[in-house]
Order: C-alpha cells, then structure tokens, then sequence
C-alpha cells in the first residue's frame, strides 16, 4: 500500500476514534441534564463511531498492514448552549466527510482500487451522517433556550424519529 494513503487511513481511524470519544462526552452532558434521549442519542452515535474506527483497523489488517494507534485527547465537556454542542457536532461530521474525499483522492491517485470500494459504502453513510446532523442543529437551533421545545426534542430522540424528511422517496426512512 503507498505510504501516505496508508498514512491518510491511518489518521481517520483516529479521527473515528476521536469522534467516537467526542459522542461519549456529548451523551455525558445531556445526562447530566436529564436529556435522556439526546443522550441515548449521543451514547448510539459513540458506538457507531467506535464501528466505523474497527472498519478502518479490519480493512488495514486484511491489507496486511500494522495498525498503530494514536493518543486520542480528552474531548471538551463545558459547553454554553444546547446549539453549540450540535453547532461543534455538526463541524466534526463534515471534517470526517472532509476526511473520506481527501482519502478517496488519495487512493485514485495511487491507483488503489480495493481501497476505493472499501470507501465507497462509507462515503455514503457519512454523507447520510452530515445530513442527519444539519438537521438536528437546524431544529435545536429553531428551539433556542427553550426548555419545553427542546423537550419535545429530547422525547422524539427517545422514539426514534430525528431523522430528516427527504422529498425524494430515496432516503426516506420515517
Ligand atoms: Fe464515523
């Protein structure tokens, strides 16, 4: 594998993993605030961060290649607002997406085929991702400091129903 797309996956494992620590802290914060559905939210959202860093480490492996971990540094916890959270989630969903286009360069350049259908799934979810969190800060950020609306947030994250509506029939999943 060519060094620096062998460099490049190795960062966005880190990345994954990062994101994945950043979601533990988010599902954190809303507990604390009896957010019970925004933290459930958040501790899914962890976990599936933690899945899309294994998929990098099991890719790699059967590349043959060592997977040397990185220190991940602890994430921020003190927030001001309810829309800086999802504003800073948001942010770190469409750096991940950065990530995944640069990779997916990286990897037409080198002429690395096999990493370009491993990305392709990924790239997909990831672009559904980034979507989801427009979403989720548009309506907190329609909420405001609204305890009563963002409750009525907080009880669709507990039902299941935060996931955007598509006009197109494609991606619709409610
Ligand atoms: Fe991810």
């Amino acid at each position: 594998m060519e060094p620096a797309l062998l460099e490049g996956l190795l960062q966005h494992l880190t990345m994954e993993r990062r994101a994945s620590a950043f979601y533990f802290a988010n599902s954190l914060w809303f507990g604390e605030r009896e957010l019970r559905g925004f933290s459930r939210f958040f501790q899914q959202e962890s976990q599936s961060e933690a899945t899309h860093a294994a998929s990098f480490a099991d890719y790699l492996i059967a590349r043959g290649q060592t997977v040397q971990l990185e220190e991940v540094a602890a994430p921020r916890q003190s927030w001001d607002s309810f829309e800086d959270v999802m504003a800073a989630s948001f942010l770190l969903e469409a750096d991940v997406t950065a990530s995944l286009q640069q990779l997916y360069s990286q990897a037409e350049r080198a002429s690395d085929n096999r990493t370009i259908v491993f990305l392709d799934p990924i790239m997909e979810g990831q672009i559904q991702s980034e979507n989801l969190f427009a979403h989720l800060l548009g309506r907190v950020r329609f909420a405001g400091e609204q305890q009563a609306a963002l409750l009525i947030l907080d009880a669709e994250f507990t039902n299941g129903q935060y996931n955007p509506f598509y006009l197109g029939e494609r991606f619709n999943n409610n």
